[in-house]
């Protein structure tokens, strides 16, 4: 087993999958792949994907979301306070991962 490749994926698990579930059974925020799908249509580039991904989980804000239509119906994201270099390598996962239903 490749321990550093799992480890992001678990992170993801840890912190992030309660609300960002792959099928969209539990409605209370967006599935990661809408996430996914949505940063990369404005970024093309992993590390500006991953940079602003990073900084907005740092900080979640309306102003500099790329999906009011998520806020409007789900309310914004709360602060969870996560350090940065564990959401630059959950960022990093959510933009190489395939995630299937
Ligand atoms: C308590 C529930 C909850 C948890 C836990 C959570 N999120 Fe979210 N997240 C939301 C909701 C609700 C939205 C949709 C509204 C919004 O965009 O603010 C969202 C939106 C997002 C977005 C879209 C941002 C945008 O441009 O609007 C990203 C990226 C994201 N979450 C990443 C993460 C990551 C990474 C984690 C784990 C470190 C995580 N979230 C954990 C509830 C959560």
């Amino acid at each position: 087993m490749n321990l550093n490749a799992a480890y992001p994926e678990l992170l993801f698990n840890g912190n992030c999958i309660t609300c960002h579930k792959t099928d969209n059974l539990n409605k209370s925020a967006p599935t990661v792949q809408e996430i996914q799908k949505e940063y990369k249509n404005a970024f093309a580039d992993k590390k500006e994907f991953v940079d602003y991904m990073t900084h907005w989980v740092l900080s979640p804000k309306k102003e500099t979301s790329l999906m009011q239509d998520k806020i409007e119906k789900y309310g914004l994201m709360p602060d969870l306070a996560y350090d940065e270099s564990t959401l630059k390598e959950i960022a990093e996962y959510i933009y190489e991962n395939k995630f299937s239903e």
